[in-house]
């Protein structure tokens, strides 16, 4: 372990007291605000006393990909996150823990491959088109629309294609319910990570989160119900798997069993909200940092015309686009769509830097802010792409400072997925429109919502090309 990473043997942080009710409320108002002034003022290593628990919060690269990799057996997800993500999500990858998770992710793994993900780009390429006909404005005039809106039905038209092979032609009720429903439950999940139980569904205030729920569930199951429907009147004839739910459908276990109706609803609930939800961020804060950096969208748009000529895009021109790569990488960096990832809790005893950290510890750690950390990013606020690049002579950036989609066992499954997806859609509507802000709008200020997201609905003018 270098010098560097050496952690004293009192790790400092804010002096308890008052059960921690100070930072609780400080998270509470403004978790990131509150993760950045943690490690400003403390470092790198920050010990919060929380209800009784001891809270770590890691800021360093080496430290994290130590937490995530090499300790990633001895921790478990903090159970409230988990319980409160079950309500959606059910018994799904995402909060499943030990050995059924390790078989579920087996399991998973391969219909995320990117041999398996360049399969669905078709599918990708015809949703962006059909949402973009319908955002083109009337007659070749500049429209101001709901930007964020626009992402979030595509987005959620792409995974619906890829998981049911649905045709979701027009932004029918049922996605702007789907879409009201995903926003609901963030919004009271959010809520119910701080308090330690959830009210009964039943309650009158659950109202919201009940209604969600069942719309949500009745969309999945529907789905099934009907592929199900499909296959008997196959007579069991096995297509080959096309989509999300035939793969899933094919798969089974060590046993040779199927996966039953219960875990088929929960891996595709799974599937439909952290496949589109974050996509939909990291695409909407793509169009404002290229709307709000006229030369980088310039650049951009000059790329993609001269790869594509005006076709559609395919899977083998993803590598030939390098330069709205790396302005998707750096938007990804300014604003990372999960800028904190599920906390962490010690299942063992744990040894970091030194630092011998006791079971049931709590261990926080958040990209949002060590990504904009400067001592490996200067100007850490501003948009500069070229950062990446490493012909431009930047100061070599180090593993770990960059990592919106998280790190060691359970990084995001669905990572090349989302990258396919957002370029996929960059380049198309870079091909129609150039984006600018609404004139006089003010920019977009982050909140954390599950996603982070613009605290209001963000606002671009699209400029028909
Ligand atoms: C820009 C888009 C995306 C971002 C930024 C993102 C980010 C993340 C992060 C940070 C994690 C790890 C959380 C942690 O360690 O606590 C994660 C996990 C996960 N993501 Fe994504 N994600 C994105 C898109 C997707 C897509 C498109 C899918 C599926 C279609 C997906 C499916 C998952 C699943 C299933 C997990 C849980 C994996 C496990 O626990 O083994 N994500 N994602």
């Amino acid at each position: 372990m270098s010098h560097v990473l050496a952690i004293p043997d009192t790790v400092p942080g804010p002096r308890p007291r008052w059960a921690g009710l100070p930072e609780i409320l400080s998270m509470r108002r403004d978790y990131l605000g509150h993760m950045k002034r943690l490690q400003q003022r403390y470092g790198d290593v920050v010990h919060q006393r929380l209800l009784g628990l001891d809270d770590y919060n890691f800021f360093h690269p080496a430290q994290v990909r130590e937490l995530l990799i090499a300790s990633h057996d001895g921790m478990i997800r903090w159970e409230r996150a988990t319980q409160v993500f079950a309500d959606a999500h059910g018994q799904s990858v995402l909060v499943a823990e030990g050995p059924a998770w390790q078989r579920q992710r087996k399991l998973l793994q391969p219909g995320f491959s990117p041999q398996r993900v360049q399969g669905f780009v078709p599918l990708m390429v015809a949703a962006s088109r059909q949402a973009l006909d319908r955002a083109a404005p009337a007659a070749g005039d500049p429209a101001d629309i709901d930007f964020e809106q626009l992402m979030t039905l595509l987005t959620m038209d792409v995974i619906l294609r890829t998981l049911f092979s649905a045709d979701g032609a027009t932004p029918s009720a049922a996605s702007e319910e789907a879409a009201w429903a995903v926003h609901e439950l963030g919004r009271v999940a959010m809520g119910e990570m701080y308090v330690p139980v959830s009210a009964p569904l039943w309650a009158p205030w659950k109202r919201g989160k009940r209604l969600a729920l069942r719309s949500l569930d009745a969309l999945i199951r529907g789905h099934i119900a009907r592929r199900r429907a499909v296959r008997a009147a196959m007579r069991g004839a096995d297509a080959p798997p096309e989509d999300l739910l035939a793969l899933l459908m094919s798969l089974r276990d060590e046993d040779g069993r199927e996966l039953g109706d219960t875990a088929l609803r929960d891996e595709c609930m799974t599937a439909f909200l952290a496949g589109h939800e974050t996509s939909a961020a990291a695409l909407t804060w793509l169009g404002w940092c290229l709307a709000a950096h006229p030369d980088a969208q310039r650049q951009a748009i000059e790329e993609v015309d001269g790869v594509l000529s005006g076709r559609v895009p395919e899977a083998a021109d993803l590598t030939r686009l390098p330069w709205l790569s790396l302005c998707i990488k750096e938007s990804l960096r300014l604003h990372p769509p999960a800028p904190a990832l599920f906390s962490r809790q010690a299942a063992t005893e744990l040894r970091i830097g030194g630092l011998t950290l006791r079971p049931g510890a709590m261990l926080r750690i958040t990209p949002g802010v060590m990504q904009r950390d400067p001592r490996w990013f200067e100007e850490p606020d501003a948009f500069r792409p070229e950062r990446f690049d490493p012909a431009c002579g930047h100061p070599e950036i180090p593993r770990g400072a960059w990592m919106p989609f998280g790190a060691g066992p359970r990084v995001c499954l669905g990572s090349h997925f989302a990258l396919t997806e957002i370029t996929l859609v960059a380049a198309m509507l870079l091909q129609r429109f150039r984006l600018a802000p609404v004139p006089g709008a003010a920019p977009p200020e982050p909140v954390l919502n599950i996603t982070l997201r613009p605290k209001q609905p963000l606002q671009l003018r699209l400029l028909p090309r």
